[in-house]
C-alpha cells in the first residue's frame, strides 16, 4: 500500500535513497561516508517536514519512498539556516574530508559552481514543490513509481499548491517523468562525475501544474 511517512519509516527511507542516490545506483560510487550522505539528502524532508512524504510498504517493509516539500523556497531556508550547520560539523568532525574521493568530488563541486553550472531559471513560483523518488532495485517497473507520485499531487493539490518541479540526472528516470504527464522545463549539464564517468552528464528540470 502507498500510505504518508511515518517516523518509523525513517532509516528504511534514508536506506532507499543512499541505494539510489548515483542515478540509481548507491552513493558510495562518488562518496565515502554513509550517513553524512543520507543526511544531506533526506534531513529537511524526514525531521522538518515529514507530513510531505510517502512510502510504499510490501510485506510491512518500505521498497520505495518519494520525499517532497511544498515550497522549496522555505526548504531552502530551513536546510540553510538547521540543516547545512550541523552538516558542516559533521564534514569536519567525522574524517570525510580527508578521504580522497570526498575531496576529488569537492573540488569538481567548486569547479562546477565557478562554471556557473548550478545558476538555474527560476520555477519556483509556478512550481513551488518539489520531491525526490526512489524505489528499491527489485521493484522497479512495477508501476510503484507512478503510484507514489499520484500520492503526492493529490495532497499536493488538497494543500493548495500550484505546481511542482524536480530535478534528475538520469535518462531513464526523464523517461518516467515524462510519462507522468510532467513537461521538461529546462535542460543542462553536470561535470561534477567527470572523475568518474569520464563525462559531462545532463541535468533535466521537469514540472507539473496542479
Ligand atoms: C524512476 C523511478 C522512480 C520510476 O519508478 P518505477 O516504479 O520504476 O516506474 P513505474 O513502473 O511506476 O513506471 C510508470 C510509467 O513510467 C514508464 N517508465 C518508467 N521508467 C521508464 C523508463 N526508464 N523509460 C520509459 N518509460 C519509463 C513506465 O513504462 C510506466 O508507463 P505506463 O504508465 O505506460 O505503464 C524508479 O525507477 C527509480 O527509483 N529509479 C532510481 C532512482 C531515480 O532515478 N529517481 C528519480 C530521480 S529523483
Amino acid at each position: 500500500m502507498i500510505r504518508k511517512y511515518e517516523a518509523k519509516d525513517r532509516q528504511e527511507a534514508r536506506d532507499i535513497v543512499y541505494d539510489c542516490a548515483f542515478m540509481g545506483e548507491p552513493a558510495s560510487a562518488f562518496f565515502d561516508g554513509k550517513k553524512l550522505i543520507s543526511d544531506s539528502l533526506t534531513l529537511y524532508f524526514t525531521d522538518y517536514e515529514p507530513r510531505s512524504s510517502f512510502v510504499k510498504e510490501i510485506d510491512k517493509k518500505v521498497v520505495g519512498c518519494l520525499i517532497g516539500a511544498k515550497n522549496k523556497v522555505v526548504s531552502e531556508r530551513v536546510i540553510k539556516d538547521k540543516v547545512a550547520p550541523s552538516l558542516f560539523y559533521e564534514a569536519l568532525t567525522s574524517g570525510a574530508l580527508l578521504k580522497i574521493k570526498n575531496i576529488r568530488l569537492l573540488l569538481n563541486l567548486i569547479s562546477s559552481m565557478i562554471e556557473g553550472e548550478f545558476k538555474l531559471p527560476n520555477f519556483t513560483d509556478e512550481y513551488p514543490a518539489t520531491f525526490h523518488i526512489n524505489i528499491k532495485k527489485e521493484f522497479r517497473d512495477q508501476r510503484i513509481g507512478a503510484e507514489l507520485i499520484a500520492a503526492f499531487l493529490s495532497y499536493l493539490k488538497e494543500e493548495g499548491v500550484l505546481g511542482v518541479h524536480i530535478a534528475t540526472m538520469s535518462n531513464s528516470a526523464a523517461r518516467f517523468f515524462s510519462a507522468q504527464g510532467f513537461q521538461l522545463l529546462h535542460q543542462g549539464f553536470r561535470s561534477y562525475f567527470k572523475h568518474i564517468l569520464h563525462k559531462n552528464i545532463p541535468i533535466y528540470i521537469y514540472g507539473k501544474k496542479l
